[in-house]
């Protein structure tokens, strides 16, 4: 996938990073540079920083780095292209129609097209004389017409060619519909089938608008699986999509209700919570809780009430917390589920239990009471110590003590030992992080444990003359002709890991100017972050001219290479028993 160089510069031109970090983070000038609340983890105190002058941006909190191609590529969650897109419009310019890149954007809406024809037609199914049962099952649910049209359901005929003979018609290959995950193919036969048959369709909208994917439920009880769902398809993250945010995003400004599926959001939106959305058939991932963190402040978890339920409330929590998000978690009674609810009760009734959730303290608190009993005393003692842990991760005093006289309540325990034992733990565990920090420069300096670059150990003289090299190199772009030319040229051979050959050979790919804008194709955003950094640090260092880059080619062209195995782990140890002794 190549993109011309040019065309990067442009775009990196009209989208200054400035202007467009701006309407995501609050900046404020600090010396030369902007700082502000980093959007991709939660924090008190900003250490995202805007450098102007490189165009880059570097969280000093979590690591997250690169320029505003990368910002947008972790910001609304899109690949490289997609970032490209999404500033070309922002900025007015077209996409280039030459191009490796312009297949992947035909593909892309050409898939979003054939989703869109497919749902069109699960729809028209739905009213057709197969579909009977659906519909039964549909006003069995009491899902009326209005939410069938809101959701544009429909329904998959049970026969293995029926969506496959209608897509052929329309143009669409074989091929294209097993891509999308519209069709199957019989590694036996060789035959393709729909993948979908018998099922109630729910296709899933992106926020623009498009079919990225749909989910399937029986249309009974006892067939299994219950649900099929669409598989990561070139158009669709499952990690990366919520259910219904199309129509929640602009509804959520005090909250959003995260249920576990597709049948609870939809009777939730319903009676009236338009506010609702579901994970696709996983668990929760921090990108969609950081994709939440974009719409809303706030997220009330409304699992379902059983075991498995509680379960990953518990689990979604501090995935939601990272992300910046005030966590409470529904009380349900008497029922399931949102969807059972709501029939049973009545929306004012969820409206209620919505506006009485509880706070992450008590949803946890409750738990630690609802695995003991407090009658008898051994129990007693655990779920007092279990509740101790959780009050000790409180970083605010003052809600400390709240919740400690809420405890010494519900235990009828004196408020004053429970108070101790936090005390306790809370020291305990300041004395454990600072023996982890103590071991985070350990492997720091030794390179152990690095995961962009997994050769650093045992080459940590190479790699860091790698790294002295490629920073200057993208501070002082004239400089890299040079080094290429002359009695001995730098070339990627010379490189001991991997990691910096590869940046060195994208470099040489290159128009001459070297542009962390042309990465995205080729390296993730977290190594784009280690790029943008060796560029940084360089920056802050005050001798940045040709002797110091000389003397680190010379230094790099003498290290010798170690084979990325064996003794990898005895190698790293030696290193950080020698290290433990300077850092002390
Ligand atoms: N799910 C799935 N595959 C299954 C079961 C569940 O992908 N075999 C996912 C679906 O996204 C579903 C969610 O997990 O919406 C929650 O599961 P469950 O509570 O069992 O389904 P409901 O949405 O409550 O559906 P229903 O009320 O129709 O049983
Ligand atoms: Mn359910």
């Amino acid at each position: 996938m190549q993109i011309s160089q040019g065309f990067v510069e442009e775009l990196k031109y009209r989208n200054r990073i400035d202007d467009v970090i701006s309407s995501y983070v609050n900046l404020k000038r600090a010396g030369s540079n902007k700082v502000g609340l980093c959007p991709f983890h939660s924090e008190k105190t900003p250490s995202f920083t805007v450098f102007s002058n490189t165009e880059t941006f570097k969280c000093f909190g979590c690591g997250a780095g690169g320029d505003v191609i990368t910002f947008i590529m972790r910001a609304e969650n899109l690949d490289y292209i997609s970032a490209l897109e999404f500033l070309a419009k922002k900025s007015g310019l077209e996409m280039p129609s030459d191009g490796d890149h312009k297949s992947e954007i035909v593909k892309r809406s050409r898939m979003h097209e054939m989703n869109r024809e497919a749902a069109r037609y699960f729809n028209k199914m739905l009213y057709e004389p197969c579909a009977e049962a659906a519909r039964a099952y549909l006003a069995k649910r009491k899902l009326s017409g209005a939410a069938v049209k809101r959701f544009g359901m429909g329904f998959a005929p049970d026969n293995f060619n029926a969506l496959r003979n209608y897509m052929n018609a329309k143009g669409y290959r074989d091929e294209e519909l097993r891509e999308a995950f519209l069709c199957g193919k019989s590694e036996r036969t060789g035959k393709y089938f729909d993948y979908f048959r018998g099922r109630l369709i729910f296709p899933i909208i992106d926020n623009f608008g498009n079919v990225v994917g749909f989910g399937g439920r029986a249309t009974d009880d006892e067939t299994k699986p219950k649900y099929l769902n669409t598989s990561d398809t070139p158009v669709f993250k499952k990690s990366r999509n919520l259910f219904a945010l199309n129509f929640a995003r602009t509804a959520c400004e005090e909250y959003l209700i995260l249920c576990e599926g597709y049948m609870d959001v939809i009777a939730v939106n319903i009676a009236g919570f338009p506010n609702a959305v579901a994970t696709l058939g996983t668990a929760l991932t921090s990108e969609q809780a950081r994709i939440m963190a974009k719409y809303t402040k706030k997220v009330i978890i409304s699992y379902d009430s059983d075991e498995a339920g509680q379960a990953a409330a518990k689990r979604a929590i501090p995935l939601l917390e990272e992300a910046g998000l005030e966590v409470s978690v529904l009380k349900m009674r008497d029922a399931k589920d949102p969807d059972e609810y709501i029939k049973k009760f009545g929306a004012q009734k969820f409206r209620e239990l919505l506006e009485g959730s509880r706070g992450k303290f008590d949803f946890l608190c409750d738990s630690v009471l609802k695995k003991h009993d407090i009658e008898n005393p051994d129990e007693k003692v655990k779920a007092a110590h279990e509740i101790c842990a959780l009050i000790a991760e409180i970083y605010s005093s003052v809600e400390r003590s709240v919740y400690i006289a809420k405890a010494a309540e519900k235990l009828s325990l004196e408020a004053k030992s429970l108070a101790s034992d936090v005390e306790r733990i809370r020291r305990r565990k300041q004395r454990e992080e600072s023996g982890e920090k103590m071991r985070k420069i350990i492997s720091d300096t030794s390179g152990y444990g690095d995961r962009i670059n997994r050769e650093m150990v045992g080459n940590t003289k190479a790699a860091r003359a790698e790294e002295t090299i490629l920073g200057i190199i993208m501070l002082k772009p004239e400089l890299f002709e040079k080094v290429r030319s002359g009695e001995a040229p730098l070339t990627a051979e010379d490189f001991k890991t991997t990691f910096g050959r590869r940046i060195f050979e994208a470099m040489e790919k290159m128009q001459g100017k070297v542009d962390i804008g042309m990465l995205g194709a080729e390296f993730s955003v977290e190594e784009i972050a280690r790029i943008t950094d060796m560029q940084h640090r360089r920056a802050q260092l005050a001798k940045n001219d040709e002797t110091v880059l000389y003397d680190s080619i010379a230094s790099l062209k003498n290290e010798k290479h170690v084979a990325d195995s064996g003794d990898e782990l005895a190698d790293a140890m030696k290193i950080i028993q020698s290290k433990k002794k300077t850092v002390k």
